[in-house]
C-alpha cells in the first residue's frame, strides 16, 4: 500500500498521499487538500511547494549535487559539449555521434532571423539594456512563425520551432551587442562551431579576419552547460506558468527571460562585477560592506551569495572558480576584481552571519569575472546566462505540455477589506 501521512484538522484526519521521486525525495500531495478540507496551503514564495514532478534536473541542495538527466554536472562540464547537453536535456539522452551530427546541421540551417526583425533595433535607444531588447525579439519571433502559435500542433511544428529557438538565440543576442556598439550586423557562418559562431557574430568585423580563440570557447561552452538547466528557478517557473495557458513556445521563452533578467536571479552576475567595482572604487574596505550585508536596515547584500536550495556549496560555483583562475592563466590578465572577490568570499565565509544561514557563493559571483576577462560587457552577462539557461526553459515548456499539467493557477489568503457599500464621490 502507498505511504499515507495524517492531517488532523478540527478533530478530522484526513489522509495525504505521500510522492517519494527516484531519488527518494518526498512529497505530500494536496491537490485534493482543498475540495475535502477547505483549507488551501500557504507557502510565500514557494519556499516547500513542489509545482510538478519532472524528469529533467535533480537537485540537492543539502549536499551539492547538480544532475541533468542523471548526468553528474561535473562530467558534463568536462567532457561534453553544449549542443550535447542541450540534446540530453530536451531529449532525455545523450546523443550518438550521427544524432548529434544530424541535430548541430539543423541548428545551423536555422540561425539566419528575418531581415524584417533588423528594422526592429533601429527604435530602440543608444543604451537599452539588452536583455530588455531580447525578450521583444524574441516574442517577436511568434509573429513570424504564426504555425508556432498553436503548442499542440504536430510533435514536427514543436520541433522545428524548438531548433529555431536554438538557432537564433545567438544571433539575435549578437545582434543586440552590435547595435548597442553600433557595429555592423554579423551574418552567422555556420561553418563554425555553435560557440564560435556566436563569438563570431559578436567580435568579428566585417572587414577583418576573426579567429575565434580556443581557450575562449572552451570558458564559453563550460559557462553555458553549467547555466543549462536548474529545475524549478524562477525563469523555468515562469516558462511553465505562462506555457500552461498554452501560450506559444516564444512567448513562454520571453517571459523566461523577463523573470532571469532582475537581479535575485540571472541579473546577479551583472550585479556582482558592479558590486565589486564599487567596493574596489570605495577603497575595498570589505569589513565596511559585509557589515552594510547584514545590517537588516540597509538594502544592500552581498550579490552573487545565497541560493533559495544550496545551503552548503553551490556545485557550479565551484567548477567556476576553479575555471576562472585557469581561463584568466591561460589569457595573461590580471583582473583586481578577482582579487576583490577571492578576499570577500574569504571574510564572508568566516562570518558568522553568512554561516548561521548557509550563504555561500552561488554560479554568478565568478561568472561575471570569466565574462569580463574574455570581453563580454557587464550589460551582456545576464544576456550569456540565457543562451545557456535555453535548453533547460524549453524542456521545462515541453515536460509541462506532454504531462499534461493543468493551468498554473495559485490560491490565496485574502487579507483585505470585507464587502463594504460603494460611497458616492460627493460624499466621500
Ligand atoms: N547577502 C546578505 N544576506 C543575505 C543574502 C545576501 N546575498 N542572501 C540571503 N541573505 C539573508 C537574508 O537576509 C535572510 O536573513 P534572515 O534569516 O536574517 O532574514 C537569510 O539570509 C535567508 O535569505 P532569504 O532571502 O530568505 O533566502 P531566499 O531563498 O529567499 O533568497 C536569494 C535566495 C538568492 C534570492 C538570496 O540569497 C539573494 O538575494 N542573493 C543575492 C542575489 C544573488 O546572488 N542571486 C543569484 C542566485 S544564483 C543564480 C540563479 O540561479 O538565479
Amino acid at each position: 500500500m502507498s505511504e499515507m501521512a495524517k492531517l488532523e484538522l478540527n478533530g478530522e484526519v484526513f489522509e495525504l498521499p505521500v510522492i517519494t521521486g527516484t531519488e527518494n525525495e518526498k512529497a505530500l500531495d494536496i491537490s485534493k487538500l482543498r475540495a475535502s478540507t477547505g483549507y488551501i496551503t500557504l507557502d510565500r514564495g514557494f519556499k516547500n511547494t513542489g509545482s510538478c514532478q519532472s524528469a529533467i534536473t535533480f537537485l540537492n541542495g543539502e549536499e551539492g549535487i547538480l544532475r541533468y538527466r542523471g548526468y553528474p554536472i561535473e562530467q558534463l562540464a568536462e567532457k561534453a559539449s553544449f549542443l550535447e547537453v542541450s540534446y540530453l536535456i530536451l531529449k532525455g539522452e545523450l546523443p550518438t555521434q550521427a544524432q548529434l551530427d544530424s541535430f548541430e546541421e539543423d541548428i545551423d540551417h536555422h540561425t539566419l532571423v528575418h531581415e524584417d526583425m533588423k528594422r526592429f533595433f533601429e527604435a530602440y535607444p543608444a543604451k537599452a539594456h539588452p536583455m530588455g531588447i531580447l525578450a521583444s525579439m524574441i516574442c517577436s519571433m511568434s509573429t513570424f512563425y504564426p504555425e508556432s502559435q498553436d503548442p499542440n500542433r504536430s510533435p514536427e511544428a514543436v520541433d522545428l520551432t524548438i531548433k529555431r529557438l536554438i538557432a537564433k538565440l545567438p544571433t539575435l543576442a549578437a545582434m543586440v551587442y552590435k547595435n548597442a556598439v553600433r557595429h555592423p550586423f554579423m551574418y552567422p557562418k555556420n561553418e563554425l562551431g555553435y560557440i564560435e559562431n556566436f563569438m563570431y557574430m559578436m567580435f568579428g568585423m566585417p572587414t577583418e579576419d576573426y579567429e575565434p580563440s580556443p581557450v575562449i570557447a572552451n570558458a564559453l561552452n563550460k559557462l553555458l552547460i553549467l547555466h543549462a538547466d536548474h529545475e524549478q528557478n524562477c525563469s523555468a517557473s515562469t516558462v511553465r506558468i505562462v506555457g500552461s495557458s498554452q501560450a506559444n513556445l516564444y512567448a513562454s521563452i520571453s517571459a523566461g527571460l523577463s523573470a532571469l533578467w532582475g537581479p535575485l536571479h540571472g541579473g546577479a552576475n551583472q550585479a556582482v562585477i558592479e558590486m565589486l567595482e564599487m567596493i574596489e572604487k570605495d577603497g575595498g574596505d570589505l569589513d565596511k560592506w559585509i557589515d552594510k550585508a547584514k545590517d537588516k536596515n540597509d538594502p544592500f547584500r552581498l550579490m552573487g551569495f545565497g541560493h533559495r536550495v544550496y545551503k552548503n556549496f553551490d556545485p557550479r560555483a565551484t567548477i567556476i572558480k576553479e575555471a576562472c583562475d585557469d581561463i584568466l592563466g591561460e589569457l595573461g590578465i590580471e583582473d583586481p576584481t578577482l582579487d576583490i572577490a577571492k578576499k570577500l568570499e574569504k571574510v564572508a565565509l568566516e562570518d558568522e552571519y553568512f554561516i548561521k544561514r548557509g550563504l555561500y557563493p552561488n554560479v554568478d559571483f565568478y561568472s561575471g569575472i570569466i565574462y569580463r576577462a574574455i570581453g563580454i560587457p557587464t550589460e551582456m552577462f545576464t544576456v550569456m546566462f540565457a543562451l545557456g539557461r535555453l535548453p533547460g526553459w524549453i524542456a521545462q515548456w515541453k515536460e509541462m505540455l506532454d504531462n499534461g499539467d493543468p493551468i498554473g493557477r495559485p490560491r490565496q489568503v485574502y487579507v483585505g477589506e470585507s464587502a463594504r457599500d460603494f460611497i458616492p464621490l460627493e460624499k466621500r
